[in-house]
């Protein structure tokens, strides 16, 4: 049996979703002065360009919009075609829009399970049959600290992320013995365009580089889950380990969700 490891720019090329900002941006930069040639996938394929124009020869613009399988399955048989395997993939893209619980949007809640859940499930499907032919490959899965519990606002994100942690287990559970290593990433607030509509207090909230730093060094090792800051997500995991009939009520007085409406 091949034991999963981390992978090296020599296995390879490595593949970032959601790169034309925020994280997936900061990652790319990060990644390629570690020595990655690195392909960088989003809808603008302006910012990817532009992106692209700070390392030519280091990033690989390659624009798809993940909540289309077929054409996320041709940006991969393309990528794989012309740069060779894609050695390690961070599955990052996704969106954020606020639920108003009390006037919920069906169709908010349908855009963003495509993009956050249908169009991670693109991406895997795509990657892990090659992976698993060659015994190899590193997958990061993007979740965020929401998955761990409700939140007020967050009945349609962070139902996808906390499905993105389940679908992340099961992955790691059943790839192991093909050489293939599946992560997760479960970040805090952290500085970026997706937090732009976000009104909540964002307590221990770091930048987009910091964040990148804290995903590519949790890369470097083989353990499932990459969490930070971790002063804020181990309270949070602290928090959602009581009992629901604590936690629920807690969590109401701490985000100002238990004031009577008028
Ligand atoms: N910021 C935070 O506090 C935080 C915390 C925890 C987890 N996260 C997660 O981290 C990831 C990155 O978020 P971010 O904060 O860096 O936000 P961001 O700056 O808004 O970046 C989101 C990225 O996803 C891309 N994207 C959105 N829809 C897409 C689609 N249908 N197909 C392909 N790409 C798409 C966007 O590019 P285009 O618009 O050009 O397509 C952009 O590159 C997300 O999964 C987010 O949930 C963020």
């Amino acid at each position: 049996m091949t034991t999963p490891r981390v992978a090296t720019p020599q296995d390879g090329i490595a593949w970032i979703t959601g790169a034309s900002s925020g994280i997936g941006a900061a990652l790319t930069r990060r990644l390629v002065a570690q020595g990655w040639r690195v392909a960088i996938s989003a809808r603008s394929a302006e910012k990817l360009t532009a992106l692209a124009a700070e390392a030519p020869d280091r990033i690989i613009p390659a624009p798809v919009d993940i909540s289309d399988a077929d054409a996320v399955a041709s940006v991969v048989d393309r990528l794989e075609a012309d740069h060779g395997p894609i050695a390690q993939a961070v599955l990052n893209a996704g969106i954020y829009i606020t639920i108003d619980a009390a006037d919920p949007k069906f169709e908010d809640y349908a855009k963003t399970f495509d993009v956050n859940l249908k169009g991670t499930a693109a991406c895997i499907t795509a990657l892990t049959p090659r992976m698993t032919a060659r015994r190899f490959g590193q997958i990061a899965i993007v979740s965020s600290a929401t998955a761990f519990g409700g939140m007020p606002t967050a009945s349609a994100y962070g139902a996808t992320k906390a499905a993105l942690v389940n679908m992340a287990e099961c992955l790691r559970i059943e790839l192991h013995r093909y050489g293939v290593l599946i992560q997760c990433i479960t970040p805090g607030f952290v500085e970026t365009p997706a937090q732009d509509d976000n009104a909540f207090p964002k307590p221990f909230m770091v930048t987009a580089d910091t964040a990148a730093e804290r995903i590519a060094s949790g890369m470097q090792s083989t353990r499932f889950e990459v969490t930070f800051p971790r002063r804020f997500t181990w309270m949070l995991k602290a928090i959602y380990a009581l009992p629901r009939a604590w936690h629920i009520p807690l969590v109401r007085k701490q985000t100002g969700s238990g004031k009577p409406v008028e």
